[in-house]
């Protein structure tokens, strides 16, 4: 079946139009004080009209320079692009790189002096003399451009993999090098590394425990987590890409809790979440032009650059938006998927190299895959299976002497297979959309009300001083 690379007249239309007011209200936004969070809601509709139209027409030239994948779960394995993740990557770099003034355009041009006053306001050119360059934020540049700068390390090592296949054990350090530029950042402009003690804990340890060193290590970890976590919960049409959006939404509305009217202005995290927002936008634009694709039936595969790149975009935001552990929070699916994976990851159990659900031609639905145990385990491995099994956490398959022959691949989608029967591949994919939002919802209502349980107060309620 041919790929259809052009957009339909009325598809012209409507993304033409998406442009035309995004543009619109870009160039209202140069008013005022600027207006960042419009800005950027308006460049996430161009970069979603930009990525849209792009994935749709290079879907051809990807297959001619052999960047293609076998879709296993339909009956006759189309070939379609793979990789397509890094056009996403590219235009979203884009849009960050152009929102730079958008971000930085009152601290630039329109300073004041202070207390809302707009009676001084400094030109550029006055700016130039250095007069008031004190006073723009050159810590929060740095941040922003750290981030932009450990995106694009992870964008050009997730090519490689894609390009080259790189082995698991080798790529799954990749992102500890994307993670070094805003580690120094971290290192330079925030330095904290102390956390807050559960109140219970407080009578042993104090109000504050410092982990110095090993919160960088900390989180290097999450750094490494996000990417690989997002390309393991992977395999059928349009989850890595589902999955990302729900985090990314359910992170905006957490950073939108931070924001006025919510939260009275100021407050000491404003900056931080909207510096996540700013990142998370443009995201969101991109990843739902990607997921127009490669929804089922796909039409385009993401490529592992786009699970590390949307990984990475996580990371970014969680530890210079210094929220790391709200964003684990909204991890539970895959991070229980990482923990339930562990045995055939460190090969205790056989793994294969791929381990998605497993397509039957002849009743069009997934069931989950297996792994051969082409020698029985050993009495240690097959007791634990059994005992996995009683527990309906795996399935085994056993020959008529009792020897375990084959047991289930150890993913979340193989586990929800076994325990809610065969089921078509979109379901099983609207099954984790709806997994990954309840965890999602759980892991926030935990943050803001259940954490009150062990911590003194909710930092939404600290006050600034001013
Ligand atoms: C990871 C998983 C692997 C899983 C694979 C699926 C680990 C350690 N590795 O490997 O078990 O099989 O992702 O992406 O957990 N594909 C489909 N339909 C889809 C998506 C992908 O058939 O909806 C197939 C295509 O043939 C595609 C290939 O998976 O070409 C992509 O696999 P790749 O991303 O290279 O696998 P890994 O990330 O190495
Ligand atoms: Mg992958």
């Amino acid at each position: 079946m041919p790929v259809p690379n052009t957009l339909s007249r009325s598809e012209t239309w409507r993304l033409l139009l998406l442009v035309g007011a995004g543009l619109g209200i870009l160039v209202n936004t140069f008013q005022g004080d600027g207006a960042p969070v419009i800005a950027s809601i308006a460049l996430s509709f161009i970069a979603f009209a930009v990525a849209f139209s792009m994935i749709r027409w290079l879907g051809p030239v990807f297959i001619k320079a052999g960047l293609k994948g076998k879709d296993m779960a339909k009956p006759r394995k189309p070939e379609i692009p793979e990789t397509m993740g890094a056009v996403c990557a590219v235009v979203y770099l884009l849009s960050l790189i152009i929102f730079i003034p958008f971000a930085f355009y009152k601290d630039i041009v329109a300073a004041t002096s202070g207390g809302g006053n707009r009676d001084v306001v400094i030109e550029d050119q006055h700016i130039e003399t250095g007069r008031f360059l004190h006073r723009f934020p050159h810590g929060r540049l740095a941040s922003y451009l750290s981030g932009l700068l450990s995106l694009q390390c992870i964008i050009i090592l997730g090519i490689g993999d894609d390009l080259l296949d790189i082995r698991w054990r080798h790529k799954v350090l990749i992102p500890a090098f994307a993670a070094i530029p805003m580690l120094v950042v971290y290192f330079v402009d925030f330095g904290v590394t102390h956390v807050v003690v559960p109140v219970p804990l407080q009578r042993y340890l104090g109000d504050f425990i410092d982990l110095g060193w090993l919160y960088y290590m900390y989180m290097a970890a999450v750094a490494i987590f996000c990417p690989n976590a997002i390309n393991m919960l992977a395999g059928i049409n349009g989850i890595e890409v589902a999955q990302s959006l729900v985090i990314a939404v359910l992170l905006l509305l957490n950073d939108a809790m931070y924001l006025a009217p919510i939260t009275p202005y100021p407050h000491p995290a404003t900056d931080s979440h909207l510096f996540s927002i700013y990142f998370l936008l443009p995201f969101i634009g991109v990843s739902t032009a990607l997921l127009c694709h490669n929804w089922y039936p796909s039409k385009v595969f993401v490529g592992d650059t786009y699970c590390y790149f949307a990984g990475m975009v996580f990371a970014v935001v969680g530890i210079l938006g210094h929220f790391s552990k709200t964003l684990l929070l909204l991890f539970v699916p895959q991070i229980f998927n990482f923990l339930y994976s562990t045995p055939q990851l460190f090969h205790i159990i056989p793994c294969p190299r791929h381990r998605l659900p497993k397509f039957n031609a002849s009743t069009g639905l997934l069931d989950a895959s297996v792994t051969e145990w082409m020698v029985p385990p050993s009495p240690l491995i097959a007791f634990a299976l059994d005992t996995l099994h009683t527990l309906r956490l795996v399935r085994v398959q056993k020959d008529e002497k009792g020897q375990i022959v084959e047991s289930t691949n150890l993913t979340i989608l193989n586990l929800w297979l076994v325990w809610m029967g065969p089921m078509r591949e979109d379901r099983l994919a609207w099954h984790m959309v709806a997994v990954q939002t309840a965890c999602g919802f759980f892991g926030l209502f935990v943050r803001h009300r259940l954490a009150l349980l062990v911590f003194n107060q909710d930092n939404r309620t600290f006050q600034s001083v001013v």
